[in-house]
């Protein structure tokens, strides 16, 4: 099945694209870093600051209230998106790494007790390692790691194995951001409601693949980022059940987030707003709204679908290539391929791709503890998104295979 996208009608929404780098045409295979922006979101932006730049929630003047206005139909935007049931439950933060921490500190220094335990995986951003790390610190809680397997997958019966009545805490990443593998939350999310655990879902690299329905997964909370997603950097959602965000403290304090302040006593804010003080990245929030629409327009399934046709093509070509070996090969993956080759370090090798304007990222991709499980100091990693075309595939495995043989 071809996809049904007009990729090169979509190219033209992202200018950047069309330049060349070190004289090459440039193959921008870094997606899951971050994803390049649509005209739509750059023209956002500059509408924004062009046209209403204000604060919002603040102001009764015009522009005040058209920011605010645009600022709010990106909450909207994002509650659609993930299917919340309400628009209480979209806070807006900073990015997933805010969100996590946000509720490892929130949730966790209120609800979590020395001698819980709290499950995280071995897949896992250090986004979803480390602050949980320092809750376990600050209240002498356990963090106990799911295995995986040598594909990059889960070991299941290990997890059920964990979960007891101490566990009070799953958080799991959905995608892997290293490797690819989608995990299958939904099954271990309802494996956790057995032992009354709560559960956060990483879905930064999930959201601009697989359709997310947060009602559906039943998940207590969920994250994820705009850039990752065609929005821009410093800016995330993070949803959360209603009645578990209402009995949360504030994470930090401010204005916003407040109903009074007196020298004596503060009351605070109803949700969201509880969990966003000071002023926020409004135009950054206010382009959400464009960065949704335009997943939306194409089709997330029309958008899986070419992704995962890019990824068969360079996996079949890429096994193919000398002394390379992919690390991550499970069942069900998305549109990204991290790889080693022998006698080459992985820095050498996006180096070389690089001089032929082909852009990868190296290194451990944040997830030092699961480069360590495959016994690696870290891997190049391609990654695609809808803009990406099967002749880049072409370029990209052609140039690879000569760096490998050139310097292995
Ligand atoms: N977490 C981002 C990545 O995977 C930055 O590259």
């Amino acid at each position: 099945m071809t996809t049904k996208l007009d990729i090169v009608q979509i190219r033209q929404d992202f200018p950047i694209l069309s330049q060349t780098v070190h004289g090459k045409p440039l193959v921008y295979f870094d997606n899951a870093a971050t994803s390049q922006k649509p005209l739509q979101v750059i023209n956002a932006l500059t509408d924004y600051y062009t046209g209403y730049n204000s604060n919002v929630h603040r102001g009764v003047h015009f522009l005040a209230d058209k920011a605010t206005t645009a600022f709010e139909e990106s909450r909207e935007a994002a509650r659609r998106f993930i299917n919340a049931a309400s628009l209480e439950e979209v806070v807006i933060t900073k990015g997933t790494t805010e969100g996590i921490n946000l509720v490892a500190s929130s949730y966790g220094r209120k609800f979590i007790k020395e001698g819980d335990e709290i499950i995280i995986s071995t897949l896992e951003h250090h986004a979803n390692i480390v602050p949980w790390q320092m809750l376990c610190e600050q209240t002498g809680a356990k963090l106990r790691i799911i295995p995986i397997n040598e594909q990059g997958e889960l070991l299941m019966d290990e997890y059920e194995k964990m979960l007891n009545p101490r566990t009070k805490f799953v958080s799991v990443v959905y995608v892997s951001n290293a490797l690819g593998t989608i995990n299958p939350v939904k099954e271990m999310i309802k494996m956790a409601r057995k032992v009354g655990a709560l559960v956060l879902i990483d879905g930064a690299q999930a959201v601009s693949h697989l359709d997310t329905d947060v009602q559906d997964l039943d998940c207590d909370f969920f994250v994820f980022s705009a850039h990752k997603v065609y929005g821009t950097t410093g800016i995330g959602i993070l949803y959360g059940k209603k009645e578990i965000l209402e009995s949360m403290p504030p994470f930090l304090g401010g204005g916003e987030m407040i109903k009074e302040v007196s020298f004596e006593k503060t009351t605070y804010n109803s949700l969201p707003y509880k969990f966003e003080a000071g002023t926020p990245n409004i135009a950054d929030v206010v382009a959400l709204k464009y960065a949704i629409g335009y997943v939306e327009k194409l089709g997330k399934a029309n958008i899986a679908q070419h992704e995962h046709e890019l990824l068969t093509y360079a996996t079949e070509k890429m096994q193919e290539i000398p002394k390379l070996t992919i690390i991550g090969t499970a069942k069900e993956k998305v549109g990204v391929i991290s790889f080693v080759a022998e006698g080459v370090h992985h820095f050498d090798l996006g180096m070389m791709l690089d001089a032929n304007g082909i852009a990868v990222r190296t290194g451990t991709h944040c997830t030092m503890p699961l480069m360590s499980r495959f016994g690696i100091s870290g891997t190049a990693r391609a990654s695609f998104a809808v803009y990406n075309t099967k002749e880049e595939v072409d370029i990209f495995v052609r140039e690879l295979a000569k760096a490998i043989q050139m310097m292995s």
